[in-house]
């Protein structure tokens, strides 16, 4: 039975009356304004509500309308409150938006790349890309995600404790630099290891400045109180990172050198690809360089860090994950076909720990989403955190339970219900290398280590470009041995 059909919808709470937003009610009935979020104040619009309890204010404002407006100072945002606009904004109507506020504080951080850039631009960039992110170029990683996972989770001893989101936070920029940028440095792995831990030191800072300039207002934003120009240097320092990795790999081309067999994300960009037969100019490359950086890797970092805080405080999942995970042939790779208890319990860690908890777009065009009249230029946020947390789609929405997913799978719930990954032209390009690079860190680990919360130490979630908890120290155990 279809999700859709099992669950009763939620108490009724539409802008104009108790139906379900729908494409053609929007066509048909007249169109209403947006209600305003109460609580509004001179000057600073919302900004103390969601300064204090961002997550929490977003959640608040979900019974008040499929969408609604607050304010941030007197810039006008939009908040998308139900699947059905969030589908309908990131996929059958996604032509009349662009990327957004957000976005264009992010520019000149990390310049134009696939993550900022808009219309046919970004759609060459996206085609340019793909062919890294085809099943067969993920397969291909496989053996690099693997050995840097295992070089790292060998080195623990038992007993120890480890600053997971720490450890999480550079092994998964280096399994990025090294997987999608520098498969074979001559410099070797030692080189792309430190390349890595340096890029992501910058990339904690910039993300956080980009956040900072968007919901503050720019005067504010820039101030030196706030670190604005730690984050400048961050961008800066990163930047020259990626432009001498990019003169490096044209270096390599002019000298008449095959990018490496599996064809490294950087050489295919400057060789050209089918889409783009000249290929990328220096600057494009390194933009895309830093926008995958910025999409790819604190992304999985986070995801992994909750993931093994709900390991560490349930021994019995653990067991059961290591169970699958010694099972796997050797060669097999991993995947929802291959590690399927492993791969439900990640979407739930997803669904429940969804880092990107606040993404934008912008209307192109007066446009009706939900029958309301959104201007143009309006400015739009969607939380997946708020889909994902819906009691009408998930019973008992704070509960940990990967065998949610047994039950009903994604395919179940309404369009726009599930969406950690996004939907339309401006999905996650990355998901499935993703899932591959987290599943392959979750095997390393629990084959080998029991991690567990070390007492004392209470986890909460920071707030900023994305959720991460505070700090994550655990503690490993060896397995007992029989
Ligand atoms: C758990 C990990 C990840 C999550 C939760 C995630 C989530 C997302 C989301 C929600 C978007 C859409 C943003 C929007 O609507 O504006 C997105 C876009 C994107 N992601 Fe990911 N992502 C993850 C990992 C990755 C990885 C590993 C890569 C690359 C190596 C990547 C590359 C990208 C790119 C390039 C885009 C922009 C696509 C476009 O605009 O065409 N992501 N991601």
């Amino acid at each position: 039975m279809r999700f859709r059909r099992t669950f009763k919808k939620r108490a009724p709470f539409r802008a104009h009356d108790s139906g379900r937003c729908r494409a053609v009610r929007s066509i048909t009935a007249p169109a209403v304004a947006a209600p305003i979020v109460p609580g509004r104040l001179p000057l600073l619009g919302h900004l103390p509500q969601l300064a204090v309890k961002r997550v929490e204010f977003l959640q608040s404002v979900r019974t008040r309308g499929d969408i609604v407006r607050i304010f941030l100072g007197n810039r006008p945002v939009f908040i998308l409150n139900s699947p059905e606009a969030v589908h309908d904004v990131l996929l059958t109507q996604s032509r009349k938006f662009g990327k957004g506020l957000l976005f264009d504080v992010a520019r000149p951080f990390i310049g134009n790349g696939i993550i900022t850039s808009e219309r046919d631009f970004h759609l060459r960039q996206r085609r340019a890309l793909q062919p890294a992110f085809h099943r067969n170029s993920i397969a291909a990683c496989v053996g690099t995600m693997t050995d840097i996972a295992e070089e790292q989770v060998s080195a623990w001893r038992p007993g120890e404790v480890i600053a997971m989101d720490v450890v999480m936070r550079r092994m998964m920029t280096v399994m990025l630099v090294a997987t999608l940028f520098s498969t074979e440095r001559p410099e070797g792995a030692a080189a792309v290891a430190e390349l890595g831990e340096q890029v992501a030191e910058h990339l904690t800072t910039v993300m956080r400045g980009v956040f900072v300039g968007t919901v503050l207002p720019a005067p504010i934003a820039s101030s030196r109180v706030l670190g604005h120009r730690k984050y400048l240097a961050a961008a800066a320092a990163l930047r020259e990172l990626a432009d001498t990795a990019v003169r490096q790999a044209r270096q390599t081309q002019q000298a008449g050198q095959a990018p490496t067999a599996r064809g490294d994300l950087l050489s295919v960009m400057l060789a050209g690809t089918p889409g783009n037969p000249r290929g990328m100019t220096d600057v494009e490359a390194r933009d895309e360089l830093l926008s995958l950086l910025m999409a790819g890797a604190e992304t999985t970092s986070t995801t992994l860090s909750w993931a093994l805080h709900e390991l560490g405080r349930r021994p019995e999942i653990t067991r059961r994950m290591r169970a699958e995970c010694d099972a796997l042939p050797a060669g097999a790779l991993p995947g929802a076909a291959t590690l399927p208890f492993t791969d439900r319990f990640l979407r739930e860690v997803l669904r429940l720990h969804q880092p990107s908890w606040l993404l934008m777009r912008r209307a192109l065009e007066p446009v009706r989403v939900c029958g309301v009249e959104l201007p143009r230029g309006a400015e739009l946020v969607y939380s997946a955190v708020t889909m994902h947390r819906d009691p009408a789609y998930y019973p008992e929405p704070l509960r940990f339970d990967p065998d949610r997913w047994l039950a009903r799978t994604e395919k179940d719930l309404p369009p726009g219900a599930y969406v950690p990954f996004a939907l339309g032209n401006r999905k996650c390009i990355g998901d499935h290398f993703a899932m591959t690079e987290m599943l392959v860190v979750l095997r390393a680990i629990v084959s080998r280590w029991r991690p567990r919360p070390v007492e004392g130490h209470r986890v909460r979630p920071v707030v900023q470009a994305l959720i991460r908890p505070n700090a994550l120290p655990m503690r490993v155990s060896p397995w007992p041995a029989g």
